[in-house]
């Protein structure tokens, strides 16, 4: 049976009183249109804990005036059979004036991880999405939480949260889940109009690209983004924002390759922004 809550105070009676009864607690924070790489987490969360909240909040505080807030895709029905089918124990879904007061006025800034990358682009997406897992965190009081490594930067930031906040928490990271032609699962994917779709086979490709040249010794990171950019040269749709190689855990910019790197893309395809990313690793 999975128990939906809307009231932030009820899940926190919820949960605590579980944890009082010993039960460790997972939580999966997400902003709902739940696909497989959702449903991963879930799975992972259900095998490693006793019980599992799933939280489906579009977050505001995240989202920039330009941004998709507003037509960010939504299917609460479907979710919810999908997390019932999952076994998920607690669904909790509030209303953005549930979570943040009329006057909300403090926010948790990670300030090294957060500066480029897709904090460049989109400033202070970063500051929504720490404030929100914070105020989930202390909501729930989770054993253990469950990030995608889709969001790459995202989870690094919130693990260099919980770490500088002392946060009493396991952060759990998990692979990426892709379609079976390579396209990583996403919500935003649902944007994207048949000739889009195809364009966006060129993230998976250029993660491809890079791993098969490092491979070849391609060491030089402009060697190999120059090889990434090139096959985008001949898309009309697909423009990259930027394709990065950095350091695993710091995110600092590399010239060349000596152990691994994180490749990490953001591509506008059509009006659609995507990002997809692996860890290189020099064979031994
Ligand atoms: P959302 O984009 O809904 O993603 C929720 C979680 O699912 C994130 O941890 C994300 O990395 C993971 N995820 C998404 N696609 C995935 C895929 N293809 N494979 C594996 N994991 C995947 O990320 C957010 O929401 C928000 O920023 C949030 C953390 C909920 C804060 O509002």
């Amino acid at each position: 049976m999975t128990l939906i809550i809307t009231d932030p105070r009820e899940l926190h009676q919820r949960t605590q009183e579980e944890r009082r009864r010993g039960k460790k607690l997972g939580l999966v924070p997400t902003m709902g249109f739940l696909h497989e790489g959702h449903l991963s987490l879930v799975r992972k969360s259900r095998e490693e804990n006793d019980f599992t909240v799933v939280s489906i909040f579009v977050n505001p505080t995240q989202f920039g005036p330009s941004e998709d807030f507003e037509s960010y895709p939504r299917n609460m029905e479907k979710d919810l059979a999908l997390l019932r089918k999952e076994g998920a124990e607690i669904l909790f879904t509030p209303e953005a004036s549930r979570m943040y007061e009329k006057d909300h006025s403090v926010f948790v800034e990670e300030v090294l991880l957060s500066k480029d990358l897709c904090g460049a682009s989109r400033p202070g997406h970063f500051r929504g999405v720490c404030t929100v897992v914070l105020k989930l965190f202390n909501l729930v009081q989770p054993h253990r939480a469950y990030f995608g490594q889709k969001d790459y930067q995202q989870l690094q930031i919130i693990r260099r949260m919980a770490r500088d906040l002392n946060v009493p928490v396991e952060i759990r990271p998990c692979p990426i889940v892709r379609e079976s032609d390579g396209l990583a699962k996403s919500s935003r994917n649902a944007y994207l109009s048949q000739e889009e779709r195809r364009e966006a086979l060129l993230l998976n490709a250029s993660l491809k690209t890079a791993e098969k040249a490092l491979k070849e010794g391609e060491v030089s990171v402009s060697g190999l983004r120059k090889k990434v950019l090139d096959l985008f040269e001949k898309s009309p749709l697909a423009k990259p924002e930027y394709v990065e190689f950095r350091h695993p855990e710091t995110l600092e910019p590399l010239d060349t390759i000596t152990e691994s790197a994180l490749l990490a893309l953001a591509v506008r395809v059509g009006e659609t922004r995507l990002i997809d990313n692996c860890l290189l690793e020099i064979p031994r």
